[in-house]
C-alpha cells in the first residue's frame, strides 16, 4: 500500500459508492460513470460518541456550535474588484475580478485560452496585482516565446511549470499572489487519487481544492478547462458547479475574432459577451462588435438582412445571409450555419404557407456572418426577410434592420427590449427598423430612425416586393 488516504469510487449519476472501479454502476446500471474521490472519514460511532452530545443523534459526529453573524456584519461585500485593463474581459466578469473567486475558462484547443490568460496575468501584474501563471502543458520556454509576442510586457509575471496539485498549492500559499492562473485543470493531478490526470475524479478533486484555496486565502484563481467533443468541459458538469464563474472562449477557427461568453457568474450577469480579435501580438479587445460583425457586408446584394441581437445586456448587429438556389437531384438541402436547423425548417414552412414563397425545389442556405450564433427568436424576421429577398432576387431596402419573432400563423411578434436594439441600430447608422406593429417603442429615443411596423410576413413582403 502507498501512503495515500483511502479513496472510493462514486457514481456521478446516482451517487452510489463503490470500493473498486467498475465499468458499470451496480446501483443504477449506468456505464462509465464511476469517478474516484477521497473517502470521507467515517463518523465515530457507538455509545462513546453519543454520550457526550446531549442533543446528538446516536452515531452522529459531535458538532460544535458555529456563530452565525448578521448578514449586515459580513465584511467584504463592497470590496473593490481588480481590473485587468483588458476591457472586454473585465466586462464579461461583471466589472473586474472578485478577490477569492474561482473562474473556469473553457474552450476548444487552439482558440486562445492560454494567450488570454497570459495577457490577463501580464496586465494584472503591471497594474500592481501579483500574478502566478502555472502551466502544466507548456515548458517555461514555450510560455516565454508566447509572451514575447504579446503587446503587454510580462517579465514580472511569476511562472511555474508544474502539474502536481500539492506543489502548486504549496507554492501559491508561500507566494500569496493576488491571482493564480492554472493552465489547464486537465493536466493537474493530486497524488491522493490513483487516477491519471484529466479523469473525472482528478479534475473534480483538484478543482475543489483550488476553490477551497481561493476561498481561504482571497486569492483569485483562474483555471483553463478543455472542451470535449460534446462541447462540455471535460470532467463533466460537476466542474461548472464547483466554480463561481464559467467563461467560454469560442470562435470559428478560420476567423480572427473570438467571443468570450459568461455562462455562469455568481458575481455578474450571464450571457454577456466580450469580443476579441486574435492579432500578431495577442488578443485585442473589440469595443464595437457591431462594426466587426457587419464589416464586409455587401448591401446591394439580395439575401442579406441585418438583425439586432441581445448578447447579454449588449445589443449587437449581425448580418444574416440566405441563399435559395435551384436544387439538383433528390431532396433539396437545408443548411444553416449559426442558426438552428429546426427553426429554419419552421420558417420555410411558414413562408410557404403564409407568404406564398415556395422552397420545395430550392436548396436553402442560411449563414450568420462572422461566426456568431443566433439563439434568440428575435432573429427570425431577419432570416425570413433574407430568404424572401433571395427568392425574389432583390435586395432589401438599404440601411434597414429587421427585428421580430415569426409565429406559425405568419404573424410578426414583438421582441424584448426593442428600444435598446433600435438605439444600437441608430448608433450604427441604420435608418429604418422593421418590426411588429405590437412592439413599436413608446419613446423612440433616436429621431434619426424610421419605424416600419407590420402585422404579418405577408403584409411586410407585399410592401417590400410589390
Ligand atoms: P493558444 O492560446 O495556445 O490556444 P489554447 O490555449 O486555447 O489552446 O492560442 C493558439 C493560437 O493563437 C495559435 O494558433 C497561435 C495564435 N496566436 C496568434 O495568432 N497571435 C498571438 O500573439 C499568439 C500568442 C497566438
Ligand atoms: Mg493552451
Amino acid at each position: 500500500m502507498t501512503s495515500r488516504g483511502k479513496t472510493v469510487y462514486r457514481c456521478t449519476d446516482c451517487g452510489a459508492e463503490h470500493p473498486k472501479w467498475a465499468g458499470r454502476c451496480e446501483a443504477c446500471g449506468e456505464w462509465n460513470t464511476l469517478a474516484e474521490e477521497m473517502a470521507t472519514p467515517k463518523a465515530p460511532s457507538g455509545r462513546g460518541a453519543a454520550k457526550h452530545s446531549r442533543i446528538g443523534v446516536a452515531g452522529a459526529p459531535r458538532s460544535t456550535a458555529a456563530r452565525a453573524p448578521r448578514l449586515g456584519d459580513v465584511k467584504g461585500a463592497d470590496e473593490p474588484r481588480w481590473l485587468s485593463g483588458l476591457d472586454e474581459f473585465d466586462f464579461v466578469l461583471g466589472g473586474g475580478i472578485v478577490p477569492g473567486s474561482m473562474v473556469l475558462v473553457g474552450g476548444e484547443p487552439g482558440i486562445g485560452k492560454s494567450t488570454l490568460l497570459l495577457q490577463v496575468a501580464a496586465r494584472l501584474q503591471n497594474a500592481g496585482h501579483a500574478a502566478l501563471y502555472i502551466s502544466g502543458e507548456e515548458s517555461p520556454l514555450q510560455v516565454k516565446l508566447r509572451a514575447s509576442r504579446l503587446e503587454e510586457p510580462s517579465n514580472d509575471v511569476a511562472l511555474l511549470s508544474e502539474t502536481s496539485l500539492e506543489t502548486i498549492l504549496a507554492t501559491a500559499d508561500a507566494m500569496r499572489p493576488d491571482v493564480v492562473l492554472v493552465d489547464s485543470i486537465q493536466t493537474v493531478y493530486t497524488s491522493d487519487l490513483e487516477g491519471a490526470p484529466g479523469n473525472v475524479g482528478q479534475v473534480r478533486e483538484c478543482a475543489a481544492r483550488l476553490m477551497r484555496f481561493a476561498k481561504d486565502t482571497g486569492v483569485a484563481v483562474f483555471v483553463v478547462g478543455h472542451v470535449t467533443k460534446g462541447g462540455g468541459i471535460a470532467g463533466p458538469k460537476t466542474l461548472e458547479h464547483i466554480v463561481d464563474t464559467v467563461l467560454y472562449f469560442e470562435g470559428e477557427g478560420s476567423l480572427d475574432h473570438r467571443v468570450l461568453r459568461a455562462t455562469k457568474n455568481r458575481f455578474g450577469s450571464v450571457d454577456e459577451i466580450g469580443v476579441f480579435r486574435m492579432t500578431q501580438s495577442g488578443l485585442a479587445a473589440v469595443g464595437n462588435p457591431s462594426a466587426l460583425f457587419l464589416g464586409d457586408r455587401h448591401e446591394a446584394a439580395s439575401g442579406s438582412a441585418v438583425a439586432a441581437l441581445l448578447e447579454g445586456t449588449r445589443p449587437v448587429l449581425v448580418e444574416i445571409q440566405a441563399l435559395a438556389a435551384k436544387a439538383g437531384f433528390g431532396t433539396p438541402q437545408r443548411v444553416a450555419t449559426g442558426f438552428d436547423g429546426r427553426r429554419l425548417a419552421l420558417l420555410l414552412a411558414v413562408l410557404d404557407k403564409r407568404a406564398g414563397l415556395s422552397f420545395g425545389a430550392l436548396d436553402v442556405f442560411v449563414n450568420v456572418a462572422g461566426g456568431l450564433r443566433v439563439m434568440e427568436p428575435a432573429g427570425d424576421l431577419a432570416v425570413a426577410a433574407a430568404l424572401a429577398s433571395s427568392t425574389h432576387d432583390r435586395a432589401l431596402p438599404p440601411n434597414s434592420v429587421f427585428l421580430g419573432e415569426v409565429g406559425l400563423g405568419g404573424e410578426i411578434r414583438p421582441i424584448s427590449q426593442a428600444e435598446r436594439r433600435i438605439a444600437e441600430a441608430a448608433r450604427m447608422g441604420f435608418t429604418t427598423v422593421f418590426l411588429s406593429d405590437r412592439s413599436i417603442p413608446q419613446r423612440n429615443g433616436s429621431r434619426s430612425i424610421r419605424i416600419a411596423a407590420s402585422r404579418t410576413l405577408d403584409e411586410l413582403f407585399g410592401a417590400l416586393f410589390p
